[in-house]
């Protein structure tokens, strides 16, 4: 449908609901429940260059308007998910994002270089991930740290590069400018906040490594926040992610200036919601391009005289 389509940075995708990192599994998963080339794109769990164990459980507690998470980046590694995961992706006919991570910036180097011939769309660099000891959501409110990893690798991949942003950043609007500075397409706003739980029959927190990321309807607010204001800088798209629950959610990030949003944790409650999600946006956007509703709240002082 022709009316979906949308423009981001030098893709088109044909609607705007794609799936998050970590939670869709690398699409196969999903494919289980319905055809996921339905959807505007999929995001893998991000990709480390060696396998990760994780962290010890528990790792998910849920909360009363969201849910807790400490899975401290579990995956096969990057040799294991080219040899199994990436012929199944290279041949979905919906965009393939591929999330990467590192605990060390030579690691995103890496993974870049290797993964550079591969049939896939964006590479989407995690620099925000709250439950790892090293790299991470430290890269990510570091500066200079995105900087330096988002130029070198988008000098080293010949493929756009969209950057996952932390909340915990305390100058996101610097971020996004250093991001833009250094040749990203976009910036994904955000990975999770960083919360705690604690087991009061323990008397002690419920997860090892204390605070974990915190994901769900409740941080929808936080997010639409800070996608408000990225979008006044006018620099960068915007991919926005937390919280969407419905399709009334997924309105509210493209009236705040998100061009595509990713589905999180909803798809652990409803499987089937990325594909409800592009059935309503069909429905909806029947007789209206999708492209011109894009930040639309934003002209609601000019309308008043
Ligand atoms: C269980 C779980 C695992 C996640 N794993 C990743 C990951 O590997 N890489 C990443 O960038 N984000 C990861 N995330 C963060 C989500 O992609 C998303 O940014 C966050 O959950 C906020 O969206 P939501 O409120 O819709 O869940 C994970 C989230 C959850 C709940």
């Amino acid at each position: 449908m022709d009316n979906l389509k949308i423009k981001v940075g030098s893709i088109v995708f044909k609607n705007p609901i794609l799936l998050a990192s970590g939670t869709c599994g690398f699409g196969r998963e999903m494919a289980k429940f319905y055809d996921v080339n339905i959807l505007g794109g999929i995001v893998t769990k991000s990709i480390t260059l060696k396998p990760r164990e994780g962290n010890p459980t528990p790792r998910i507690w849920e909360c009363y308007a969201g849910i807790l998470n400490s899975i401290g980046l579990e995956n096969p590694g990057l040799e294991k998910f080219i040899e199994e995961e990436m012929p199944y992706l290279e041949r979905l006919d919906t965009h393939v994002i591929i999330s990467i991570a590192g605990e060390r910036e030579q690691e995103y180097y890496h993974i870049a270089k290797e993964l550079g011939d591969y049939n896939f769309s964006v590479l989407e660099l995690n620099l925000s991930c709250p439950n790892v000891d090293s790299g991470g959501m430290l890269f990510g409110i570091d500066i200079d740290m995105v900087k330096v990893i988002t130029k070198k690798v988008v000098e080293i991949i010949n493929k756009p590069v969209w950057i996952k942003l932390t909340p915990q950043a305390p100058n996101i609007l610097d971020i996004v400018r250093v991001v833009k500075d250094a040749g990203g397409e976009a910036v994904v706003a955000f990975n999770t906040f960083l919360g705690l739980a604690i087991d009061t029959k323990k008397r002690s927190p419920v997860f090892k490594r204390v605070f974990a990321g915190y994901s769900g309807p409740a941080i929808k607010p936080l997010v639409l926040k800070h996608i408000w204001e990225i979008y006044e800088l006018n620099l960068l798209p915007i991919v926005g992610c937390g919280g969407i629950v419905n399709f009334s959610d997924v309105l509210e990030y493209l009236f705040s200036g998100a061009s595509l949003v990713e589905i999180g944790s909803a798809n652990f409650r409803d499987p089937w919601i990325g594909s409800k999600l592009v059935k309503e946006a069909e429905d909806y956007f029947k007789n209206e391009k999708i492209q011109n509703v894009i930040g639309i709240a934003h002209h609601f002082n000019r309308e008043v005289d």
